[in-house]
């Protein structure tokens, strides 16, 4: 596996695989790589010649508040996971690559409507972030492809967004989330969990799927919902946001079937995410 930290060797690696005809999927991450981020190179491996994965903190879509410092920076495994997983090649820079003039004066990209609300309301400018780094990622490698995880439902939606708005010939791949056997969706921020918060933290899977079970069954949607949200109370979380949303994360209406619950919830510290698809009944 080639690993590069320039983009203008980034850019003559990629056209010779152009120029043999090779078709390329992307994996954008942040690093500190674990199983979820290995099924998406599984994923790009399965459906493209070349697989490109990116490894980059991304201090555009951190708040000031936010864990940027704290973030885990663990590149020699990384490296050694993604070369056992068949990557190609590794795309690293460091943050003067990626903003040489700094981010006040960077050039942003926005999505509207699909990143308000949710995570959008509680880290504000986050969308922004994420948007700006995954658009300038995808002309530097130009891919046929890019996968990413289910896990982030709003972050996937909004790239589906931009990739639509921007006219960009890339195909956007959803992958399901991972989880720990107990339930607990894989996220690099699980490491932050100490002992007794690690045990409960798969109460928040387990609150979706009882949710999910409820509202299949008919039962009314804000009351199901108060449940949930008592039911993470009790389990130790602050609940950031517990929703349930059509599966375009519109608003849930009387004729609303392919739906999805989305919840973030804080265990001390460390913010946690989930989502939950589900069929609602006529
Ligand atoms: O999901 C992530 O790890 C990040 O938000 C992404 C897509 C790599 C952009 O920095």
């Amino acid at each position: 596996m080639q690993t590069l930290d320039a983009i203008p060797a980034l850019r003559e690696a990629l056209a010779a695989h152009r120029r043999a005809g090779r078709t390329i999927g992307l994996v954008p991450t942040m690093g500190n790589l674990h199983d979820g981020h290995l099924a998406l190179v599984a994923e790009a491996r399965r459906r493209a010649d070349v697989v490109v994965a990116t490894i980059f903190v991304n201090p555009m879509q951190f708040g000031p508040d936010e864990d940027l410092d704290a973030y885990p920076r663990t590149l020699a495994e990384d490296r050694a996971r993604l070369e056992a997983a068949g990557c190609d090649l590794l795309f690293a820079p460091d943050p003067a690559t990626i903003y040489p003039r700094g981010l006040d004066a960077q050039t942003r990209v926005s999505v509207p409507e699909v990143s308000e609300g949710l995570c959008g309301a509680s880290r504000p400018g986050h969308f922004d972030g994420v948007a700006t780094v995954v658009t300038m990622l995808f002309h530097l490698v130009q891919p046929d492809l890019a996968c990413f995880g289910e896990k982030d439902y709003q972050q996937l939606a909004v790239i589906r967004r931009l990739v639509a708005d921007l006219h960009l010939p890339i195909e956007i791949v959803g992958v399901p989330i991972v989880r720990d056997a107990d339930g607990l969706a894989l996220s690099s921020r699980n490491g932050y969990l100490d002992a007794d918060q690690r045990a409960r933290a798969p109460a928040l899977h387990a609150t979706l799927r009882v949710l999910r079970e409820a509202l299949q069954a008919g039962e009314p949607v804000a009351a199901t919902l108060e449940t949930g949200r008592a039911r993470l109370r009790e389990a130790g979380f602050a609940p950031d946001y517990l929703e349930l949303r059509a599966a375009d994360l519109g608003p849930v209406g009387e004729t609303t079937r392919d739906a999805v619950l989305l919840a973030a919830a804080r265990l001390g510290p460390t913010r946690l995410i989930d989502n939950l698809s589900l069929t609602l009944p006529r």
